[in-house]
């Protein structure tokens, strides 16, 4: 890499420390850190694991020209009911700090899920937050317009979607105080995300991302300057590397 900017340098500091990086460049047994994970993987009816191993971590699933035949997309079985705030509603409340706190280790807590994930697999470093994140909810997300057919979606909402479907998991009861927690955390964790500076730090520089996230139907993907962070891409295990 020749003379990176200051705010690379920053993203890439984030990467390292968080380790994500540095698993990614990790011996063979680490050889592809998202199959194991990927809750569409056993799904031998989805056309897209194979060719894409790190389908769950990608931030633009919602977007790929594959996900109508994907069984973990559109119609993959998302009830809204699960996803919706039932009808009188009210968010938990309690102690600000002790929530955030509870929050931050619910985070990271794996056994939340059922497929070994936590929040934190995939949201390390503020990774996967599309720029949608930064708006006040409730607003639009890709994933809840695609998976559930929601032009917007509270937090709250957001938490349940993400435990239904990366995590594979039953939706947090709405009255609970662990969702309350996740909630008062992701609360603080968006007034300090930056689009700009997001999750995915290619986004931005990948020239294909608006028109064609889909990596292995990317007529770019062999001249995304990006391509040498993502974590995913050194592996031998990646067909998508093999084609680059
Ligand atoms: C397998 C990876 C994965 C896991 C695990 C995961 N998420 Fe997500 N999450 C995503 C992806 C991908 C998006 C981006 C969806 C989009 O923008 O279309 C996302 C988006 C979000 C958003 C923000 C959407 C926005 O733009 O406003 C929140 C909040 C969120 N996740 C919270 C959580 C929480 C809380 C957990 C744990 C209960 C969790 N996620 C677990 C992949 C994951």
């Amino acid at each position: 890499m020749n003379r990176p900017t200051k705010a690379r340098n920053g993203r890439i500091a984030t990467l390292i420390s968080t380790g994500l990086l540095a698993t990614a460049l990790g011996g063979p047994a680490l050889a592809n850190p998202c199959a194991p994970r990927n809750p569409c993987a056993p799904r031998a009816a989805n056309p897209c694991a194979a060719k894409n191993p790190c389908a769950a971590k990608n931030p633009c699933a919602a977007k790929n020209p594959c996900a109508a035949k994907n069984p973990c997309a559109a119609g993959a079985g998302i009830d809204p009911k699960d996803i919706v705030r039932p009808a009188g509603y009210t968010p938990y409340r309690g102690n600000r700090a002790s929530l955030v706190a509870e929050g931050e280790r619910l985070f990271k807590d794996a056994s939340l899920s059922t497929n070994g994930m936590s929040c934190n697999t995939c949201h390390v470093g503020n990774n996967a937050y599309q720029a949608t994140f930064a708006k006040p909810y409730p607003h639009k997300v890709a994933m809840a317009t695609s998976d559930v057919g929601l032009n917007q979606i509270h937090l709250d909402e957001m938490v349940q979607l993400c435990m239904v479907k990366p995590m594979a998991a039953k939706p947090l009861p709405w009255k609970s105080k662990e969702l309350g927690a996740l909630v008062a955390y992701v609360e603080e964790v968006q007034k300090g995300f930056k689009p700009t500076a997001a999750a995915n730090p290619c986004a931005a520089k990948n020239p294909c991302a608006a028109k064609n996230p889909c990596a292995a139907k990317n007529p770019c993907a062999a001249k995304n300057p990006c391509a040498a962070k993502n974590p995913c891409a050194a592996k031998a295990a990646n067909p998508c590397a093999v084609k680059k």
